[in-house]
């Protein structure tokens, strides 16, 4: 059970995802340093930002009015913006592929 990160240089890396977590924790401890996730997931920071491939659109939990506010605060955000603390992994979301957004 992988999901595809590209980094911010375009790098792809597979990182190994489990049920239960977020895809924030996913990524961080997958050994992408690069997503800082500041607030340690209490959407609150937005350095999670994550830009996600539309096919798993709808897979995706609704975005809530606090993660909807906070990615406003972003310089980078397109429709496809997620705060990646906000969702959790599920089986639905096998091979998802994301990106990091830039940095603001
Ligand atoms: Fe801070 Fe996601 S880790 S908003």
């Amino acid at each position: 059970t992988t999901i595809e990160v590209t980094t911010r240089e375009g790098q792809k890396v597979d990182v190994k995802a489990s049920e239960g977590l977020s895809l924030m924790e996913i990524i961080r401890d997958g050994g992408v340093d690069e997503l800082l996730a500041l607030c340690g997931g209490c959407c609150s920071c937005a350095t999670c930002h994550i830009i996600v491939d539309e096919e798993f659109a709808r897979h995706l939990p609704p975005i809530s009015a606090d993660e909807d506010d906070l990615l406003d605060s972003s310089a980078h955000r397109n429709s496809r913006s997620r705060l990646s603390c906000q969702i959790p992994f599920t089986q639905a979301l096998e091979g998802i592929r994301v990106t990091l957004a830039p940095e603001d």
